[in-house]
């Protein structure tokens, strides 16, 4: 897992589901759409009183989740360890608000300092992970957020979920796995209406504790 190339095709592609590209287009857009009206609502709610200086997206991919956090945060940056999807994503997305950054090799410092960040978002990227490197990345998510900063991760939540490419996790889970911070809410994760269930695992919104 943790070797794997990503790249567009397959992150566009709706990953096993083998889409033609006729397909995976009104697919990405209908899926983006429904999920950056979620995130805003989120950030909204969130964020209304305050505009907040720095957010992050862990494994941004090619970044289409950046514009969101641009029209909250002043400072937004994109990690990505995937070449080809950091290239697109800088290349689509980078200006002087948004800033798209390469992760370093596995379990290597990410290249912020502690507690910088306002806002952390991962998006679908801790269920892909492989348990060595998962520690690592709450380890970098708490070392990289500042006093109240507000977490929110969006992953499978379906522990009945095991395969070579991911790992359901239950918000129980994650409850405990982030104890250096509170949980607030969660919203189950709706996709477009084609999607073979319900939803795909869920919203999970913390907050950092103060130490
Ligand atoms: C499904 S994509 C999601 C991308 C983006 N968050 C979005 O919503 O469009 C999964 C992301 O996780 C990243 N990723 C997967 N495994 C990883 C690993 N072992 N280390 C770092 N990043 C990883 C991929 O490079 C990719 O950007």
């Amino acid at each position: 897992m943790s070797t794997e190339k990503y790249g567009i095709a397959k992150v566009v592609g709706g990953f096993g589901r083998s889409l033609s590209p006729e397909e995976a287009i009104p697919y990405t857009l209908a899926r983006t759409h429904i999920e950056h009206e979620t995130i805003r609502r989120i950030l909204s709610n969130r964020f209304s009183l305050h505009r907040r200086k720095k957010a992050l997206e862990v494994g941004c991919g090619y970044g289409r989740n950046l514009p969101v956090l641009k029209e909250v945060f002043t400072q937004t940056f994109g990690l990505e360890r995937d070449e080809e999807l950091a290239t697109i994503a800088a290349n689509l997305h980078q200006d002087e608000s948004a800033t798209v950054v390469r992760m370093p090799k596995p379990l290597t410092r990410w290249p912020f300092d502690h507690g910088l960040f306002d806002f952390v978002m991962t998006f679908t990227v801790l269920q892909h992970l492989q348990a060595f490197e998962f520690e690592f990345f709450i380890s970098e998510i708490n070392r990289v957020t500042g006093p109240n900063a507000t977490l929110l991760i969006v992953e499978e939540t379906d522990e009945t979920i095991v395969d070579p490419h991911t790992t359901g996790r239950s918000i129980e889970t994650y409850k405990l796995l982030f104890s250096e911070f509170e949980f607030i809410n969660s919203l189950p994760r709706k996709v477009e209406k084609t999607f073979p269930k319900e939803d795909s695992g869920a919203y999970m919104l913390f907050q950092k504790k103060k130490q």
